[in-house]
């Protein structure tokens, strides 16, 4: 009696001083969460391979969902072709594209290796309607993509960025050295890359990202390009240093650091991955090998890439980590594991069923960019979960703020039970300390936004914070998938509160390469609490290709 009421005042006091982060359970995905992208404010999907998910369709196991944020149950989306392994992304009039995949195992799947298939606006919150577009005789790629990675850029569309043609036993042996856009450039021929080439053979799903002035950086294998799309040219950066190899199957993960004004001088973040070497075939390799720990982080201006990498490190060693940009500007490192590699039934010792990795890392860290060398990373008040999330798993920012994580499945099939390293369908979500706190409110945001312009939103912050801090960021918040999140970008937007806390004036990003054209959301912080995100359509809304708009800012380079 006396030791249940201490806990229940031990459990209202920590509450009542924040709860800090946690992780809750809540729901099962009905598919295999192997891709993830957050569609509109109360809705995600997630894309499996066609095989044995319970979820299902038309009398056939479903491959894809919607996922409802506010209810967390699935529903069967219907897909025509086999999305394992894909892509995709947001276009400049917030159509999403979903882009790739492969050879079904199942007959109610076509083949999924060229596709295009595409996500219309969703107005519904339920997703009641909403439905996902494919002709495959009609619409499609000019290349069989699997493990391709994909990019908006400036003018909207989409860059799709290498893969494979079908499966190999384990490194990438049947390559597709190319770029192509959707909608298509050059009449729809394909781009070679010698880039793509030179990084074999572990560089699926380049960790690709737009710099502020409209080039691409790009890093595959241990390589680091800056392609320039107008001019078709690869200008060669400093390698990852020690030998850390950070694309699949050897995945590491990558983000760009969020961009600030005036200069959005971009920093790129790499961080995991193995040093093991590529020349190393498979039946050599074990699921007990060491990831590494290794962060490596560079300025890319003439100054910065001069400086080269600069490397520090994690708490532990991960393979397949997800870096997630949150909008107070920290870096979230979660899921993956300590030892082994990406990709199902290669060592010649899986553990559980298929898995080439071992010992899950189960705790997250944060990363804050502006902390100095040494004590940027941090798992001080972090919760530890006990749900494995290593091969095929995702994790996104909400709109609600905090953090769906979901998937993992390092076998060929869905493996039932509880047995480790089984298809994992339970839905998490990792709550920042201010999801349990009064968090400031915005209202009456524009559903679109121009490029270097003013607009006004009202905002309603809580009594008790000062406001000493105002941090306004616009975000893509990425299609998240083998460890990458494409697309995903945080700029930072100046704003001025008014003196009776109740409107902020904001500027909106500069050009639209700054922050390419397309749908985002904005979340402001007040101290260290973040709003709900608001969507916002930047730019005009138009479909690709679209035109410069806003003012030019001075070269990088
Ligand atoms: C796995 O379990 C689900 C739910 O019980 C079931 O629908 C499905 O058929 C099972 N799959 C296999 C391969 O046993
Ligand atoms: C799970 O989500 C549902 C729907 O939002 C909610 O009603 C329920 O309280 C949640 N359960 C937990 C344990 O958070
Ligand atoms: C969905 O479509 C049906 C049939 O066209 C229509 O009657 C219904 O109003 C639509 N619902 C929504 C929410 O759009
Ligand atoms: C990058 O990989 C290549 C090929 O494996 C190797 O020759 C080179 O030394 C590596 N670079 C660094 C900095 O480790
Ligand atoms: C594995 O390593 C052994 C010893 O170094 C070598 O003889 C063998 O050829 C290697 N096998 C493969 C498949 O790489
Ligand atoms: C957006 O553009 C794409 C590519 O042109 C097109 O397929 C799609 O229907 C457009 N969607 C809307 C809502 O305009």
């Amino acid at each position: 009696m006396l030791r249940a009421t201490l806990l229940s005042i031990a459990l209202g006091a920590s509450s009542a001083l924040g709860a800090g982060w946690n992780f809750v359970q809540n729901g099962t995905s009905g598919v295999l969460a192997l891709e993830a992208i957050i569609v509109s404010p109360t809705l995600a999907i997630f894309f499996d391979r066609a095989s044995n998910d319970p979820l299902m369709i038309n009398n056939n196991p479903a491959w894809g969902a919607l996922w409802n944020l506010e209810t967390n149950t699935a529903s069967p989306l219907l897909v025509v072709s086999d999305t394992f392994c894909a892509s995709g992304g947001f276009l400049s009039n917030g159509t999403m594209v979903s882009v790739g995949g492969h050879i079904p195992a199942i007959t109610a799947a076509v083949d999924g290796r060229m596709a295009i298939r595409i996500f219309e606006p969703c107005a519904d919150p339920a997703g009641l309607n909403c439905t996902l577009f494919e002709d495959p005789e009609t619409l499609h790629m000019e290349e069989t993509r699997w493990y391709p990675s994909s990019l908006r850029t400036f003018d909207g569309s989409l860059m799709i960025v290498g893969g494979i043609h079908e499966r190999t036993p384990f490194y990438n042996t049947d390559p597709v050295n190319n770029f192509e856009f959707f909608p298509p450039k050059d009449g729809g021929v394909p781009r070679p890359s010698e880039f793509l080439q030179r990084s074999l053979p572990a560089n699926l799903f380049p960790r690709v990202f737009g710099l502020p002035d409209g080039k691409v950086l790009m890093i595959a294998g241990n390589q680091t390009i800056i392609y320039d799309i107008e001019k078709n040219t690869e200008t060669i950066l400093p390698d990852i240093p020690n030998g850390v190899t950070v694309t699949n199957p050897f995945d590491g993960s990558a983000t760009l650091l969020p961009l600030s004004p005036p200069l959005y001088t971009p920093e790129v973040l790499v961080c995991g991955g193995t040093t093991t070497s590529t020349l190393i075939q498979p039946a050599n390799l074990s699921s007990q090998d060491p990831a590494t720990d290794q962060c490596s982080r560079m300025t890319i201006t003439p100054e910065g890439i001069k400086k080269g990498w600069q490397v520090e490190h994690m708490l532990e060693a991960r393979i397949m980590p997800e870096l997630l940009l949150l909008p107070n500007g920290e870096v979230l490192i979660v899921n993956g594991a300590q030892t082994g590699y990406a990709a199902f039934d290669t060592v010649p010792d899986p553990v559980g069923f298929q898995s080439n990795a071992d010992h899950p890392a189960f705790t997250p860290s944060l990363y804050s960019p502006d902390l100095p060398l040494g004590q940027r990373i941090s798992n001080k008040q972090m919760p530890t979960t006990d749900i494995a999330r290593v091969y095929h798993s995702t994790a996104s920012l909400t709109p609600n703020g905090n953090i769906l994580i979901a998937g993992s499945n390092p076998n060929g099939q869905v493996v039932n039970g509880t047995g480790e390293f089984h298809t994992e369908f339970r839905v998490e979500y990792l709550n920042p300390p201010f999801m349990s706190e009064a968090r400031p409110v915005l209202s009456n945001v524009p559903s679109k936004i121009a490029f270097n312009n003013h607009f006004t939103i009202d905002i309603d912050i809580p009594r008790n914070l000062k406001a000493s801090s105002i941090k306004v960021a616009l975000m893509d918040l990425g299609f998240s998938s083998h460890a990458f999140h494409s697309s995903s970008r945080l700029v930072f937007l100046d704003a001025v509160l008014s003196s009776n806390r109740k409107s902020l004036t904001i500027m909106s990003p500069p050009n639209n390469r700054v922050y390419p054209p397309g749908p985002a959301f904005i979340f402001v912080t007040i101290d260290d609490v973040t709003s709900k995100g608001e969507r916002v359509m930047v730019g005009n809304g138009l479909p690709p290709p679209v035109a410069d708009q806003g003012v030019k800012l001075p070269s990088l380079f």
